[in-house]
């Protein structure tokens, strides 16, 4: 899964969405629980502009529960309603129709004033790539796998899928852009995986992490390496870990590249635990932690 976005796939994919704004109640923005500001669309507020909407900070089984409490804090001081969820288990799913429900309020009062009968409440999930939308439309759909079909007064090639009695979910995500300018951004997210392999530098998305760890995460490093202290710096760490794995090319010398990979595996594949690569008091940081020198 690439992230490669021109002007051009950027504006169409934002006419898309807009098109599909149109159909919906309240709108579901999936972030990642471990970079949400990262995971974000950066015209998101432009988009949705009033509509009605939830932050669902997904992947929040791999992400750090204590960071995840200051980032639902922080939307909330946005006034956005935010739920954490692991789209994959489930976990925190089950909240979504009380919320949508009281996002809806106002939709369905309005109707009842007019003596129109309730009707089921309409929802799509946007996000940006990898973030888990299809993962969370499954996990939805799994739920009653009724089907509305083509609607064809509404649109032709929409399907709703029923999710309980009271929502209504479109079945194709809207897709949109991270902000991928920013240098910060750019090794958050290819740190969670969301950007293609062949296109990061292991080594420079490694040492973002490690530097991280370094400051948030010590133990997890000395546990996991079985170190006694923590290096220097986060290149002797990462020496240290290619040392520890025997990412070796000759005569000793290290294989750095080799080394960043595989230390990006173990994170991605939560052998480190719970780690979360963005917290709100990164934005707050002229240096943010992490940031490399350039
Ligand atoms: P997308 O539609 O937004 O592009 O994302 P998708 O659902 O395809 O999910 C992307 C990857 O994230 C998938 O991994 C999926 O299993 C994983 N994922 C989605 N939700 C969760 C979650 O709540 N927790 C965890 N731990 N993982 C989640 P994948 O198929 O292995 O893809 P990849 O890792 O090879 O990219």
């Amino acid at each position: 899964m690439t992230i490669q976005w021109f002007p051009g796939h950027m504006a169409k994919a934002r006419r898309q969405v807009t098109e599909k704004l149109n159909l919906i109640d309240v709108v579901i923005e999936l972030l990642d629980a471990r970079l949400p500001l990262s995971s974000r669309n950066p015209m998101i507020d432009e988009i949705v502009g009033d509509k009605p909407r939830l932050i669902l900070l997904n992947k929040a089984d791999m992400a750090d529960e204590k960071v995840t409490d200051e980032w639902t804090a922080y939307f909330r001081n946005l006034g956005i309603r935010t739920l954490p969820i692991d789209a994959l288990s489930g976990k925190g799913v089950n909240k979504l129709t009380e919320l949508c429900r009281e996002l809806a309020a106002d939709m369905l009062n309005k109707r009842a004033e007019r003596g129109m009968q309730a009707r089921a409440i309409r929802i799509m999930i946007l996000g940006i790539p990898n973030v888990g939308k299809s993962s969370l439309i499954n996990r939805l759909s799994k739920r009653s796998v009724a089907q509305t079909g083509d609607r064809p007064a509404v649109t032709k090639a929409q399907q709703w899928v029923k999710v309980g009695d009271t929502l209504e979910l479109l079945d194709t995500p809207g897709i949109l852009w991270p902000k991928f300018e920013d240098q910060m951004v750019g090794l958050r997210l290819a740190a969670s995986g969301a950007i293609k392999d062949e296109l990061i530098d292991f080594t420079e998305v490694a040492l973002f992490v490690i530097s991280y760890m370094m400051h948030y995460y010590p133990q997890r490093l000395l546990e996991r390496y079985k170190l006694q202290e923590l290096p220097e710096d986060k290149v002797a760490m990462l020496e240290e870990i290619g040392r520890k794995r025997g990412c070796i090319i000759s005569r000793g010398e290290i294989d750095y590249d080799k080394a960043a990979e595989l230390f990006l595996r173990e994170l991605r594949s939560g052998k480190l635990g719970r780690v979360s690569v963005e917290r709100p008091i990164d934005w707050e940081m002229e240096e943010p932690i992490g940031k490399p020198l350039m």
